[in-house]
């Protein structure tokens, strides 16, 4: 019996397997119902009692070799298989699963390249802000509604440390830091102490320009405007400007362009009144300039401002703002087409 093993053993050694069908044949030779190693066991009872220990090991460790052997012969074999035909097993499986942007960078990027061939630069600034950029320095007065803690928050109750409420304070700090003549974008994300619906959120984004030079006009703020929806709701747009009051501009404006739905005939979007209104604008009050030492007798400005999840709402017709902040794929995945 001590020979057979032996035999066995080398048999297990030696065999080569082209194909899944050589290891099976090999299986059923060694452990099917009339296998080799089975057999053993059924001799194993005729063994007198006092081998039975020792032999009884041989062959449970021979069954052990062969299934760890026949194991071993199938891996290798799926190993050359994939060598063979070059597949690579890291690579992401097909269909190619690509993302989308998200529909507020597809804006800002747009605004981005609009206003930078006008040679307006990108300037960024803190989202935690105090109250001077947020407010005193753009000429708020202490008790104008917007410092309130209804629209503002306040960081641990200190009243002058703010979530910035619009990204004015970016111009601000521009201001602070540069001569004119100035010419920038201020993109980023506002916070406002709104309720959460479709039609508002506690946090949007903004974009801000602003443009100080000497002579700078009202009437080149509204080409500029002008020029800006043209180029990002085509070129049959209108615009319109509707006297309005901010603390920082004089005279301000709010700027409407013409429904892009109905074309200015009127529907549900516009109120069937023809028109949406996108941004408010205005020239630099000159005590903002005179606040951040740039002298308003030199120099004059214009400032506009308005919330990029308003344009891609008109622009791509969402009609909740909510969608913009959920993260859900099957809102996101629309936008894979727009480059
Ligand atoms: N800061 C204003 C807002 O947040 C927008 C604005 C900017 C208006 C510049 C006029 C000039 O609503």
């Amino acid at each position: 019996m001590q020979s057979k093993i032996e035999n066995i053993k080398n048999k297990i050694k030696d065999f080569k397997a082209e194909s899944i069908k050589d290891i099976e044949d090999l299986r059923i030779l060694l452990l099917g119902k009339k296998g080799e190693i089975t057999r053993l066991f059924s001799e194993f009872r005729d063994v007198p009692n006092d081998q039975k220990k020792e032999l009884g090991q041989h062959i449970n460790n021979l069954k052990n070799a062969a299934l760890e052997r026949i194991q071993q012969l199938k891996d290798s074999l799926e190993g050359s298989k994939i060598e063979k035909s070059d597949i690579d097993v890291t690579l992401p499986p097909f269909p190619l699963n690509f993302g989308s942007r998200h529909p507020i960078s597809l804006v800002l990027e747009e605004l981005y390249n609009i206003f930078g061939s006008l040679g307006f630069k990108i300037v960024e600034g803190p989202e935690i802000e105090d109250d001077w950029h947020v407010f005193s320095s753009l000429n708020f007065p202490k008790d104008h509604p917007a410092r309130d803690m209804q629209d503002t928050f306040f960081i641990e109750s200190n009243p002058d440390i703010v979530l910035r409420t619009h990204t004015s304070s970016v111009q601000v700090r521009t201001m602070e830091q540069q001569k004119p003549p100035i010419r920038v974008i201020c993109p980023g994300r506002v916070f406002r102490n709104e309720a959460i619906s479709a039609r508002a959120h506690c946090i949007f984004h903004q974009i801000e320009g602003l443009y100080i030079d000497k002579n700078v006009s009202f009437a080149d703020l509204k080409q500029t405007l002008l020029y800006f929806a043209r180029e990002l709701f085509g070129s049959d747009v209108k615009i319109r400007l509707r006297p309005s009051f901010f603390p920082f501009t004089e005279p301000s404006a709010e700027m409407d362009i013409s429904c892009n739905l109905c074309g200015g005939k009127g529907c549900g979007v516009c109120k069937h009144t023809g028109w949406l209104e996108i941004l408010g604008c205005g020239m630099v009050d000159p005590n903002v300039l005179d606040f951040n030492n740039i002298d308003s007798k030199i120099y004059t400005g214009f400032a506009f401002g308005m919330g990029i999840e308003r344009i891609a709402m008109l622009k791509y017709q969402v009609k909740d703002l909510r969608l913009y902040f959920e993260n859900d794929t099957r809102f996101l995945n629309q936008f894979k087409s727009v480059l």
